[in-house]
């Protein structure tokens, strides 16, 4: 009978806490980790964030949960990674070069070519090999808890496909908001455009931008292949996505509290990369099914034109030692 009652006595308390007083009664129930998404809600990542929110809400006696915004409904990346900062929201999902913007030594964990493939790139993010990094961006009121995958990014435009890097020539591509990202699309023949995604659609549609660069998942959800149906599989970056924390929310939990959510964050990392994995192929087939074409392509003259670009961001004796540790992590 024990259980009930204090079941009965926890519904009571809620319900005095509700009727009397605004914000505090919100300590009565779960504690709700306002987490921004830009992505729809049929993303890999969408599905992990959901998973870590049952398992933390059940580690933790229902004292958490997730309430997950998706389709920038709280804005894009930029602006999601600003409430994080301040702590309006507590949680975001933000792409590495929104981050890189806070510490340069971010850069290296996207740039071109430093991952072998997949599996390399789930050794280095489960291997803690980044936790310094990780926690590098504590004092501008967020901290980076673990780190998914977003696959490989490749090109596509309208026109036709791109196969060399003389093909990008005068081609004004979509890239993330960031200095490395511009670089990239530099290096490879073309023009960047910094922006966030939402816009890509109708910028592409209406002659803005020839295409843009992302991974089959989000070119296939977002409905990319309308107006850019030529993809190449250039696979020039595999940008991490970053899941980040608001600081002063984090050093409120209490200690055990804390490490259950990092744990789990932390463990978000494997079924994402399942989900990721799982979810590729069905893009394919859908963008393919709307009559996107895929074309694979040589990438060594990609990669050579973008060697140069590689040592500008190896500069300081930390992006080295990054390098060095995720290089030594390949197969
Ligand atoms: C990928 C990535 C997102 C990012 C997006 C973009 O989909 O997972 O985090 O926002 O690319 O190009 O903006």
């Amino acid at each position: 009978a024990l259980p009930k009652l204090s079941l009965i006595g926890t519904v009571v308390a809620a319900g005095l806490f509700l009727t009397g007083c605004g914000e505090d009664s919100k300590a009565a129930g779960p504690v709700i980790l306002k987490t921004a998404f830009n992505q729809s809600e049929h993303n890999p990542q969408f599905k992990a964030l959901q998973d870590f929110s049952q398992k933390l809400e059940a580690a933790t006696g229902g004292k958490y949960k997730l309430e997950i915004h998706p389709n920038e409904l709280l804005g894009d990346q930029r602006a999601a990674l600003e409430l994080v900062q301040s702590g309006a929201i507590q949680l975001a999902v933000v792409a590495n070069p929104l981050v890189e913007n806070f510490n340069k030594n971010f850069s290296v964990l996207a740039m071109p070519y430093i991952y072998d493939n997949p599996a390399h790139q789930r050794k280095v993010f489960t291997s803690g090999t980044l936790d310094a990094l990780f926690s590098s961006t504590k004092g501008n009121g967020f901290e980076v808890l673990t780190a998914y995958t977003a696959g490989a990014r490749s090109m596509y435009v309208k026109g036709a496909p791109i196969k060399t890097p003389e093909d990008m020539k005068g081609q004004k591509i979509r890239v993330m908001q960031s200095d490395t990202m511009v670089k990239m699309l530099t290096c490879m023949g073309g023009t960047g455009v910094p922006m966030g995604q939402g816009e890509v659609y109708s910028a592409i549609q209406q002659g803005v931008l020839d295409g843009a660069e992302n991974n089959e998942i989000t070119y296939a959800d977002l409905k990319q292949y309308e107006v850019a149906p030529h993809f190449s599989y250039t696979r020039h970056v595999m940008v991490a996505d970053l899941l980040v924390a608001n600081e002063s929310f984090l050093a409120k939990m209490d200690a055990a509290d804390q490490a259950t959510f990092r744990k789990l964050a932390k463990e978000s990392t494997e079924t994402e990369f399942d989900l990721f994995s799982q979810a590729l192929e069905t893009a394919k087939q859908t963008a393919t099914s709307q009559g996107a074409t895929f074309t694979e392509v040589d990438i060594a003259p990609f990669q050579a034109r973008c060697k140069p670009l590689q040592e500008t961001l190896l500069v300081t004796p930390e992006q080295k030692d990054i390098f060095n540790k995720i290089r030594a992590l390949a197969n």
